[in-house]
């Protein structure tokens, strides 16, 4: 006897066939035991089997719970007022020389209390659930030392506790170069931390999945990064990258090389970083929501992915300078307005392809016997719907590890 039979709905499974790139399964019925998908099929093929609960869903869709794969979602104040600078003509550029930008935020972290910092990331957090994510990654990066970087992955950590969410956690220590050390030995300083201090230290206390970092001219050098990622190849850690954001700076084909699991935001991508991508299963990850904050006007270049054969996923990058977004349904609306992603490919972008850019392709991002139950049901004649609304509301229900 199952938990629990979900049944009278549609499914997209998320498991591709050439002729059925969402997997539709109409008139399906799901099979959950001990938080697990046991069986899908088709409704009549199910009927048989019992369960302690029937969930009837009246002709809804039922898509994989979201995976929102990019974030930095534990941060203290902020950056409304660079908004406005940038509604008064002031670039990101400008205003992270200046000493604003990531800077200004690491500076309202350290001032915030423990207390505070979670309370206000479990509002964001509660936010994105509210859209139907049931995994969502959060990246440090407002600390910029040993001790601040791990005080944001525990934060990070600890306000998925209790929460029917699953929390993935990034070290981004080479975020931004703290104030003091901009230049010179002070720069070589600082990524000598990362490299002999903050990775292994992290590693060893098992606070997160992976290492990413900033390649572009206002952050790290590729030849900084290399260094980055040597360390956290070293320590067992995969890595990602914010490649290509503002400018070409080859991250891709850095990341590539790395076997990184995703390169982030690509509005600067070529041919070859495409190429490279491809053959090193690196996933690309694109985030509409900064492009559109930023008015940035070099799309990313989605045909070049697509004839490349790279997996294309989407997220909401939220974060307070550059994509202060909380609306998954936002971000999958504006992939395909903004990138000309189809719908199609918008939803296997929060789901299947961002699974994969986690390292967690076994676990969830589909719906298959054997994947964890996390599962949102959709109020919606058809599944475009979700690329269609602009900001529409969330799942009618949302069932993480098989509850809810
Ligand atoms: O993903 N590009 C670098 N990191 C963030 C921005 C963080 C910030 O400005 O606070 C991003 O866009
Ligand atoms: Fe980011």
């Amino acid at each position: 006897m199952w938990d629990r039979l979900i049944t009278d709905c549609h499914v997209a499974t998320m498991v591709a066939a050439p002729d059925n790139p969402l997997g539709l399964f109409p008139n399906a019925a799901i099979g959950i035991d001990g938080g697990k998908i046991v069986r899908v099929g088709k409704r009549t093929e199910l009927a048989g089997f019992r369960a302690k609960e029937v969930v009837p869903c009246g002709g809804a869709w039922i898509t994989p719970g979201l995976v929102d794969c990019h974030t930095h979602l534990v941060f203290g104040g902020t950056r409304a007022n660079e908004h406005a600078m940038r509604r008064a003509g002031a670039t990101y550029e400008e205003i992270a020389k200046a000493g604003g930008g990531i800077a200004s935020t690491v500076a309202a972290t350290k001032a915030a209390s423990a207390d505070a910092l979670q309370q206000q990331a479990r509002r964001r957090l509660h936010a994105l659930m509210a859209g139907g994510v049931t995994t969502v990654e959060i990246k440090s990066g407002y600390g910029l030392d040993t001790a601040s970087e791990m005080r944001l992955l525990n934060a990070a950590r600890a306000i998925g506790r209790g929460e029917p969410v699953r929390i993935v956690t990034t070290l981004l220590a080479a975020h931004a170069l703290p104030p003091e050390a901009r230049e010179g030995l002070a720069r070589e300083a600082y990524v000598r931390m990362i490299v002999e201090e903050m990775i292994p230290a992290v590693a060893k206390a098992g606070i997160a999945t992976s290492v990413d970092a900033f390649c572009e001219s206002i952050a790290f050098t590729p030849a900084e990064v290399e260094r980055v990622f040597t360390a956290a190849r070293a320590n067992g850690l995969p890595v990602r990258l914010h490649a290509e954001q503002l400018s070409n700076q080859k991250g891709a084909e850095l990341a590539a090389r790395y076997k990184a699991l995703s390169a982030d935001h690509l509005e600067h991508l070529d041919a070859a970083g495409a190429k490279a991508m491809a053959a090193a299963g690196t996933v690309a990850v694109l985030l509409p929501g900064a492009f559109y904050a930023l008015n940035e006007k070099k799309k990313p270049p989605v045909q070049l992915l697509r004839d490349a054969g790279v997996p294309i996923a989407i997220a909401s990058d939220c974060n307070p300078g550059t994509s202060p977004v909380l609306n998954p349904q936002l971000i999958i609306n504006m992939a395909c307005t903004l990138f000309g992603l189809t719908p199609e490919e918008a939803i296997a972008g929060m789901t299947v392809n961002a699974a994969r850019a986690l390292g967690l392709a076994h676990e969830v991002g589909t719906i298959e016997a054997g994947k964890a139950a996390d599962l949102c049901v959709w109020r919606v004649n058809e599944l475009n719907e979700l690329g269609y609304w602009v900001g529409m509301p969330g799942p009618e229900r949302r069932i993480f590890a098989g509850e809810g």
